[in-house]
């Protein structure tokens, strides 16, 4: 009996390790999201909770054919409006052969966006394939806190979304107004539903005793 005990306690503690918190966000599906802005330009969101945080990760891609201007081009997305005005904006480029993001927010008038003093986007993944597609990746947290200029997003909820592309200033990278550019929505992936490790460690127990005792 004290062997089977022993047993269901190690049982059990490995089960809600694995299973616990930050290790198993992904207990119910519906964390990925696509939205095809054109036939050519799209955004692929996907969600991770991280050290008990959720982060959203966004790829913008653009695929073939690719306009003349490959190597300038910018690829840009909005969220929580559907104008430019006041909106919060990311922007990417690629500079010496890497995806450039950077976190943005566009005045009153639609000018061109300007930097955000506080920047809450890191670039996680960059590939090009001139002449074929081209890939730009950026994670943001959820709630950033910086409501001046981030919107702070509710996951499972549809939030609008602006898109918009162009060419960028070859000699001094500066973005120039877009040359195509639309609104359109997505629903948002759902936060992760975990359980914490305790939990999970009593659901094992009770559980396996109900099943073995009965
Ligand atoms: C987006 O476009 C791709 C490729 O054309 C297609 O397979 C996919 O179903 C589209 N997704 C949505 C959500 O419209
Ligand atoms: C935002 O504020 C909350 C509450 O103060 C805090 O727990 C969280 O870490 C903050 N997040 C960021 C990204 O600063
Ligand atoms: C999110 O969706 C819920 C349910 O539809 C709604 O009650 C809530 O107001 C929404 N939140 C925002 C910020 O839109
Ligand atoms: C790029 O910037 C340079 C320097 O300001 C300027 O001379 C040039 O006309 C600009 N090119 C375009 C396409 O805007």
């Amino acid at each position: 009996m004290a062997k089977f005990f022993k047993a269901l306690v190690l049982l059990c503690a490995v089960v809600s390790l694995t299973l616990g918190q930050k290790s198993a966000p992904y207990l119910f599906s519906g964390h990925h999201k696509v939205v095809n802005f054109t036939q050519q330009y799209s955004m692929e969101m996907f969600y991770n909770k991280e050290n008990g945080e959720d982060w959203l990760y966004f790829t913008l891609l653009f695929e073939y054919p690719l306009p003349t201007y490959q190597q300038d081009l910018w690829l840009g997305v909005g969220f929580g409006k559907t104008t430019m005005d006041s909106a919060d904006i990311v922007i990417c480029r690629f500079q010496t052969n890497q995806a450039l993001c950077t976190d943005r927010h566009n005045g009153r008038f639609p000018v061109t966006p300007v930097l955000d003093e506080k920047n809450d986007i890191l670039r996680f993944r960059s590939e090009a394939v001139y002449d074929q597609f081209v890939v730009m990746g950026f994670k943001r947290k959820v709630i950033t806190n910086d409501t001046e200029n981030d919107y702070q997003f509710q996951l499972g909820n549809k939030t609008d979304l602006i898109w918009a592309y162009g060419q960028a200033n070859s000699t001094t990278g500066e973005i120039i107004k877009h040359v195509e550019y639309g609104v359109t929505s997505i629903t948002l992936p759902k936060a992760a539903t975990s359980f914490s490790k305790t939990a999970i460690f009593a659901a094992c127990v009770m559980s396996v005793l109900t099943f073995t005792l009965t």
